[in-house]
């Protein structure tokens, strides 16, 4: 397999597996050893780099990044940042003078994201940096470094990868399997129904780093243009299985500012720049962000399998743990999310606030009418095999006033509709007993309540 790119503003032909990380080949075959390997698994972002392509810069972890979705993109390393004749970039030069680097194992990274955050003229410094682990400095000055950073214009050599990028390449004769459209994509798979896609690789990098699986044959989606197609549809938006979760936070955050700030809290910068819904949904894991709150809208899942198309409310697509209503050669092409649920709201419950997975993710969707609940959708993540609705809870609210007594009375069915485990991240008592809790939360939240209380000060 060869994969053409450029790196630091030079064109490359990368040679290897399909599953080479970018990782590996920057510091194995490249001597770049200023991408770091902390976790190898997307948690540290010490091995951050930025990837250019015609949407714009981002950044992403190289360590769960294979070779081939780099195709045709600009990558920038840390090596990078600084200028062609060593001048220092802004963020450097402020973390220096701001006491933002000790060890500086965890530097490298930390530069990658701010220059990539102060390219794209980022303040949200805290979301910026929050896929970055620093163990030794503390966030204060590196947040410090990158608002004195703020206003600095972006040096000229950060700015030409888009135009290396617009000057197009298409994939080379000995790339692998990247199909260039959604129809070339579902004819490929129906021939090879034992292949895996690839999408973000935010799963199954892991997979490869960690597991040391073989995969087989692999396709990858990322250059399927088509797949990352939004459409407004009526009643509500069509989105393709290849959107990445950070292109999503920004599609729902003017009609779901709940559900945009669930996304703000998937993963961090670089996962979200990865991952995509379809790779969300399609991996039928009960603690997914996405699937709770598409099962509160209601939301219709778009299967393929060749040229045959079905669609399926998506709460119907997760059977079982690790079974999915999917045939051989079907994927995910789409999902329909129903806009104008104005009392959706999505909580996540999880050890840290940034970059964790949900011990357990809360999704309401109550309809009160006249001060009755007309209808209810309540789904939960982390609570069960299957991201599930809470059947018993919704029945007992239905037609019952709005009332803290009808939630008090409600509440305890929780016990009903889930039997959920205690693994890592919480205990079954503490899923049960915090469900519970959510519902109550979700009264006074949408009585016009503060209920996310971040930081408590005397
Ligand atoms: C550091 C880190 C933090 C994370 N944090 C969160 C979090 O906060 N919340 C959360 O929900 N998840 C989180 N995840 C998990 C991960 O991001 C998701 O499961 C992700 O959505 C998978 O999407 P992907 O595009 O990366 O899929 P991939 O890894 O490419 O694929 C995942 C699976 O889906 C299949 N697949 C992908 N696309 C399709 C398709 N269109 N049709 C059919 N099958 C398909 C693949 O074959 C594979 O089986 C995290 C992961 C990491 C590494
Ligand atoms: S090495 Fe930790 S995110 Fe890549
Ligand atoms: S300076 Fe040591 S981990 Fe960040």
């Amino acid at each position: 397999m060869t994969v053409s790119f450029w790196l630091n503003g030079k064109p490359v032909s990368a040679e290897g597996g399909p599953t080479l990380t970018l990782l590996d080949w920057l510091r194995e075959e490249q001597g770049l050893k200023g991408t770091k390997e902390g976790c190898n698994e997307g948690d540290c972002g010490a091995c951050s780099v930025m990837v250019t392509d015609t949407a714009g810069s981002r950044a992403l972890n190289a360590c769960i990044l294979f070779l081939p979705q780099l195709e045709g993109k600009a990558v920038r390393t840390v090596e990078g940042i600084s200028g062609p004749a060593g001048e220092i970039h802004p963020v450097q030069e402020n973390m220096v003078a701001l006491h933002g680097s000790q060890c500086g194992f965890c530097t490298p990274g930390f530069i990658v994201s701010m220059a990539v955050g102060h390219l794209n003229g980022r303040r949200d410094h805290d979301d910026v940096v929050a896929g970055n682990l620093c163990r030794c400095t503390g966030y204060a000055p590196i947040v410090r470094a990158a608002e004195a950073s703020a206003t600095a214009p972006v040096p000229q050599w950060m700015t030409g990868d888009a135009d290396l990028v617009a000057k197009g390449g298409g994939a080379s004769a000995s790339g692998p399997v990247a199909p260039e459209t959604v129809k070339e994509l579902a004819a490929w798979y129906l021939a090879h129904p034992d292949a895996t896609l690839i999408a973000g690789a935010t799963d199954v990098g892991l997979w490869v780093t960690k597991e040391f699986r073989e995969l087989g044959d692999v396709a990858f989606l990322n250059r399927c243009a088509d797949l990352r197609h939004v459409d407004e549809v009526p009643g509500g938006l069509r989105i393709g299985a290849g959107v990445p979760m950070s292109d999503l936070l920004q599609l729902v955050a003017p009609h779901y500012p709940s559900y945009a700030e669930l996304i703000r809290r998937y993963g961090s910068d670089q996962v979200r720049n990865a991952a995509t819904i379809g790779g969300n949904i399609a991996n039928g894991s009960p603690i997914g962000d996405n699937p709770p709150a598409l099962i509160a809208l209601d939301a219709v899942l778009h299967l393929r399998r060749g040229d045959v198309r079905r669609d399926l409310p998506i709460e119907d697509f997760f059977l079982d743990y690790g079974k999915q209503d999917r045939q051989p050669g079907e994927f995910v092409e789409a999902v329909t999310m129903p806009l104008g649920a104005e009392a959706l709201r999505c909580y996540k419950i999880s050890k840290r606030f940034d970059q964790d997975i949900s011990a357990l993710c809360g999704c309401f969707n109550v309809t009160v009418e006249a001060g009755l609940v007309a209808a209810a959708r309540i789904a939960f993540g982390g609570m069960a095999g299957v991201p599930k609705r809470a059947a018993h809870v919704e029945a007992a609210l239905v037609g019952q006033p709005w009332t803290a007594e009808t939630i008090a009375a409600a509440a305890p069915m929780m016990a009903q509709d889930f039997t959920p485990m205690s693994d890592m991240r919480a205990s079954a008592a503490y899923r049960l007993e915090v469900a519970q809790g959510l519902l109550q939360r979700y009264h006074r939240d949408l009585a016009g309540e503060t209920v996310s209380v971040l930081e408590v000060r005397p």
